[in-house]
């Protein structure tokens, strides 16, 4: 190839939170001082080999008027961009983001999607998961190996198996994949959950690229205690 591929980020943040059981959408609640997505967002922005971070929020959404946000446009300039391309599930969020990079992206340049609700991710696993992805002919997704026995329920909440952990990994955020199959991907199956599984739709193996636990998805009430002691925790130190 003449030229190195770019790399682009899109950060889906026009979900609602209805899980997290806070009155505004956890996207937005207050983390260590800053509001959770500028964490997602910084950890992107804060990783040199991302050329444009492109975060994706429901239409009309008035947060890039905020003084946090204009804070982060502020420091990142023409690197992080706002866009109104937010659909009814994380994926349509996902394939509006793709759309707006239309004009911009090549088939053969990366994207990392990111979810705003993993505050916890470092700038520095990003720049891991490059380096391990950059040459690779599919891409693929940071992760952690399951550590726990796992137990299937029954409609009761008893334990009605307990299947083998072998070989099972938490799927995470960063997933990187080239522009052009990604958008394959989605077209053949708009319902993925996340982008690997689109990508698995259409045969290929993604990767797995050892992350932290770290990286959580805040996502029940309780996580965002936790979410909050990771960050002060990394503020100190
Ligand atoms: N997301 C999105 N558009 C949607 C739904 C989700 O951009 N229609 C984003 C969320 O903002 C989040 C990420 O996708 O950053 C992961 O989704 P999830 O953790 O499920 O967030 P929510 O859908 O907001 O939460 P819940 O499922 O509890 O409603
Ligand atoms: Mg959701």
């Amino acid at each position: 190839m003449l030229v190195a591929p770019r790399h682009f980020a899109i950060v889906p943040a026009a979900g609602i939170g209805a899980r997290s059981g806070q009155n505004i959408p956890k996207q937005y609640v207050p983390l260590a001082g800053q509001p959770m997505l500028c964490h997602s967002l910084r950890s992107l922005a804060g990783a040199a080999c991302i050329d444009l971070v492109v975060c994706v929020l429901t239409g009309g959404d008035p947060w890039p008027a905020s003084p946090h946000a204009e804070a982060l446009v502020r420091e990142f300039g023409a690197r992080l961009r706002f866009v109104d391309a937010g659909g009814p599930t994380r994926a349509a969020s996902v394939t509006g983001g793709l759309a707006s990079l239309g004009n911009e992206a090549g088939a053969e340049d990366w994207v990392l999607v990111h979810d705003a609700a993993r505050p916890g991710l470092r700038s520095e696993d990003v720049v891991a998961l490059v380096a391990a992805l950059d040459e690779d002919p599919v891409g693929g997704i940071l992760a952690v190996p399951v550590a726990d026995t796992i137990k299937r329920a029954d409609a009761t909440g008893r334990i009605d198996a307990t299947p083998s952990r072998d070989g099972l990994w938490l799927a995470q955020t960063p997933q990187m994949f080239r522009y052009g199959l990604l958008r394959q991907a989605y077209a053949k199956l708009p319902g993925a959950t996340d982008e690997a599984a689109a990508v698995e739709a259409l045969g290929f193996k993604p990767r797995l690229v050892l992350g932290r636990m770290e990286n959580f998805k805040v996502t029940q009430s309780p996580d965002f205690a936790l979410a909050e002691t990771l960050l002060k925790a990394r503020k100190l130190g």
